[in-house]
């Protein structure tokens, strides 16, 4: 038998109204702050994501799903979604209009880790990324929508942690110091983290290993060294955080997987969903859309896990979902009557009411157990002796009222 690929998940039916929920939040709240839904093509060029991304990053050096197609082409299943709303941006001259946009997504996304609860190799996210200003209340607005669209999902075990990685200036200076910090632990540290020490030394804050964090624990922070203008412009984030009534920490040690990042670094993180806590993070990269071909412009964005969302959903247990029910069942007394009953729910179905009727040939008694467990709110029983008179049996399910109405004349009858 073949199965889902590992790392996949189906999204079954009776889970498809959780993500309508989460779908239906997410869309109010982007209309709310006035932002325009992006769609971008499910791959890309490879060297979208190894520039965007950056090379030494765990996505990019171990993760994406890449092949060469038949024309030749490296090709790559999106893994995140700013390179590719960069890439859009640039490509349809945006950058080149007005300047200033600000976009959302919903989309799936393909990393090949290795899967455990709340990390699978498609999983799906949403997010928003504004291009072309500085100011430091979108760095604010990019943490904002997220943990309002969390407390709104009834989310309540939630941290927010923020920091600044400056720009690269000051943050190439901090790397030295860091470097020689480090330099006479080196033997000390992971396999991992003496790759790291060369490619990408603050991704050394990010290792679990315990002789890592033990050797990392009193290093220097990136935060010391920052220059002025970083330091001013994150002062200004935290303000507005402070008014906008969004608490958060300072984690002087958030430095994120991804390379793209200047300033402001955040994520959100949950206390109810095991290991994988982040359910967002992201942060501003003034320098992404001039690497990828176009003009200066500043940028800034985040993104959220759905699956991790539900599942701190589930384990908070705060789905309060609208009972699932159906405006009508029309139920056939006799079986010749088929075509008849089709017709009927058709023109209710027509006047965009939820209808459902019976095609298994049961009987009467199982269509109305039917009716019952899809709780339809109405039923109409097409047969017997009212059909002989032209009429047909309206039930109101709950007050437990029947009346007879005219099948000639259905018009305002629910
Ligand atoms: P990221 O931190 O790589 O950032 O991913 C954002 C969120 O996606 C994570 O916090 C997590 O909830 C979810 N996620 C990531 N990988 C997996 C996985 N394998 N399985 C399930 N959920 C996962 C970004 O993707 C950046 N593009 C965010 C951003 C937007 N920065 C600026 N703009």
């Amino acid at each position: 038998m073949i199965r889902a690929i590992r790392g996949t998940k189906d999204i079954l039916p009776e889970n498809i109204n959780k993500w309508k929920f989460v779908e239906s939040t997410v869309n109010k709240i982007m209309a709310d702050f006035h932002y325009s839904e992006i769609r971008t093509p499910i791959f890309e060029e490879t060297g979208l994501f190894s520039r965007g991304i950056g090379e030494s990053s765990d996505i990019v050096s171990k993760e994406m799903y890449t092949f060469v197609d038949r024309s030749e082409t490296s090709v790559t299943l999106k893994p995140e979604m700013t390179a590719s709303v960069v890439r859009a941006y640039i490509e349809h001259s945006f950058d080149k209009q007005q300047g200033f946009n600000k976009f959302y997504y919903i989309s799936p996304m393909f990393r090949q880790e290795r899967p455990q609860a709340g990390r699978l190799r498609q999983f799906h996210q949403f997010g928003a990324e504004a291009l072309g200003s500085n100011n430091p209340a979108l760095d604010a607005e990019m943490i904002l929508i997220p943990y309002m669209i969390l407390k709104q999902l009834g989310l309540k075990d939630l941290t927010v942690k923020i920091n600044s990685l400056g720009v690269p200036d000051s943050r190439e200076n901090y790397k030295s110091v860091l470097r020689d910090y480090l330099s006479d632990k080196f033997d000390g540290l992971s396999e991992d983290s003496k790759r790291r020490f060369e490619t990408n030394v603050l991704r050394i804050f990010d290792s679990k290993d315990a002789r890592d964090m033990e050797i990392t624990e009193n290093a220097p922070h990136l935060i010391e060294y920052l220059d002025d203008e970083s330091l001013e412009h994150f002062e200004s984030v935290k303000q507005i955080l402070l008014k906008a009534g969004v608490p958060f920490l300072i984690d002087p040690i958030l430095v994120r997987g991804l390379d793209y990042y200047t300033n402001t670094t955040f994520e959100i993180s949950s206390g109810s969903v095991g290991s994988q806590t982040a359910l967002c993070g992201g942060g501003r990269y003034n320098l992404l859309v001039k690497e990828l071909g176009g003009k200066d412009t500043f940028g800034v964005g985040f993104a959220a896990g759905i699956e991790r969302i539900l599942l701190a959903c589930e384990n908070e247990n705060v789905f309060n979902l609208p009972r699932k029910e159906i405006d009508l069942y029309v139920v056939r007394l006799d079986k010749s009557l088929e075509k008849e009953v089709f017709g009927t729910a058709h023109f209710f179905r027509a006047k965009g009411l939820s209808v459902e009727l019976d095609y298994l040939g049961r009987s009467v008694k199982a269509q109305m157990r039917e009716a019952n467990r899809l709780n339809a709110k109405n039923v109409l029983m097409v047969g017997g002796e009212e059909y002989e008179r032209g009429n047909a049996v309206l039930k109101n399910m709950s007050a437990g009222e029947q009346k007879e109405v005219s099948l000639s004349d259905l018009n305002g009858i629910l």
